[in-house]
């Protein structure tokens, strides 16, 4: 019998659509001899939905206008995977799930407690891992602890302020703000002048009650894609994020067309590749990541290596930057995928 897999997509954070375009990928790339597939939306107030007769994403090659067919039947979801509509009737039941919703809510360990309370097995990582790498402050912390390079940072909450007199002396100029629990660039801000300082905070702190001020790391921007459970593994290849703005900022990764050049392989010393593909796989361990991640790094011109985060569910297109590195070493798009769902059955069998 085919095992069938339930792709979780959409979701409640500014994400929402990144989501849809992966999950549209995804459920057009699993295998279908081994597998039965269906989509499942989760809506923007967090019901969940189907269209088990015709397309449940309309405008799919467009990341801004793409969406979930309003006329889509909500499906509640129920122990052991079973999907009831509204009446209570039996619809289809999911052997795994496969979410793929991107920022809070989907990837910071709430989705996948809830997962974990229907008693069944899902891809990638688990709660912990989850609520860990979702948040820039606790997975600095726990770097630091395991000996692990991170970029200098600051950590402030709401009642908390800091002179940027201070935070310059500090970290030294410019810094960077940015909430702990956001991503997208959503909040992110490069402050080079002591009158930009003001506006971040705030905009930071509409956004998480906590922030982060980090040293501005001269550098490049490498990426590692990091696969599997007890023994995870590395991609071979290694990526480069050649933003063409001042940083990789919200408009360089989705609005302007030209925003980025995703460089693979990227151009790196034998060796310090070597010890970013081993740090990439220590962080995934601190962090207690589980089936997949990607961590992103610093590289200067010196080769010092900078942790920055750590993606626990990383964009899932076809030109995403995980599973292009997982191609490019080898590993092909539907094979990757096949692992991480026989990954998620393997941990929930244990
Ligand atoms: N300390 C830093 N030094 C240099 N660039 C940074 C730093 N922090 C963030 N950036 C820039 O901002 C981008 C987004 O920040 P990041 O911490 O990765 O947040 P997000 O989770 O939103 O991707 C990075 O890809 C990088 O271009
Ligand atoms: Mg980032």
């Amino acid at each position: 019998m085919k095992t069938r897999v339930a792709i979780l997509c959409g979701g409640l954070s500014g994400e929402h659509q990144v989501s849809l375009i992966s999950a549209f990928n995804i459920a057009r790339a699993l295998p279908r001899d081994n597998y039965e597939v269906q989509l499942i939306g989760i809506r923007k107030d967090g019901s969940w939905c189907w269209r088990p007769e015709g397309d449940l994403l309309c405008q799919t090659q467009d990341i801004r206008e793409i969406h979930l067919d309003p006329a889509a039947e909500t499906l509640l979801p129920r122990q052991l995977g079973r999907l009831q509509n509204e009446q209570g009737k039996l619809q289809w039941q999911a052997d795994v799930f496969f979410p793929i919703t991107h920022g809070n809510f989907g990837e910071d360990g709430s989705l996948q407690g809830m997962l974990r309370l229907l008693r069944v097995p899902f891809v990638g990582c688990d709660v912990w891992g989850s609520a860990i790498s979702m948040d820039k402050d606790v997975t600095k912390r726990l770097l630091v602890q395991a000996g692990l390079p991170v970029t200098p940072f600051i950590t402030l909450r709401r009642n908390e302020t800091l002179l940027y007199s201070e935070v310059v002396a500090r970290l030294g100029s410019p810094f960077f703000v940015k909430p702990t629990r956001e991503g997208s660039s959503l909040g992110v801000a490069k402050i080079r002048k002591e009158d930009e300082y003001p506006q971040a905070l705030k905009e930071a702190f509409s956004l998480d009650h906590k922030i982060l001020l980090e040293q501005a790391i001269i550098g490049r921007e490498i990426e590692a894609a990091v696969l599997g459970n007890d023994a995870p593994e590395v991609a071979e290849i290694l990526g480069e994020i050649i933003p063409n703005h001042e940083f990789y900022s919200y408009d360089a990764k989705y609005v302007d067309p030209n925003g980025a050049i995703l460089k693979i392989p990227a151009e790196i010393e034998a060796s310090v590749a070597s010890r970013i593909r081993d740090l990439a796989v220590e962080s995934f361990r601190v962090v207690e990541g589980l089936g997949m991640a990607r961590v992103d790094f610093f590289l200067t011109k010196d080769n010092q290596i900078y942790i920055n985060e750590i993606n626990t569910l990383p964009g899932f297109t076809s030109i995403s930057m995980y599973p292009k590195l997982w191609e490019a070493s080898g590993l092909s798009y539907s094979e990757l995928l096949h692992q991480l769902v026989q990954l998620g059955l393997q941990r929930a069998a244990v």
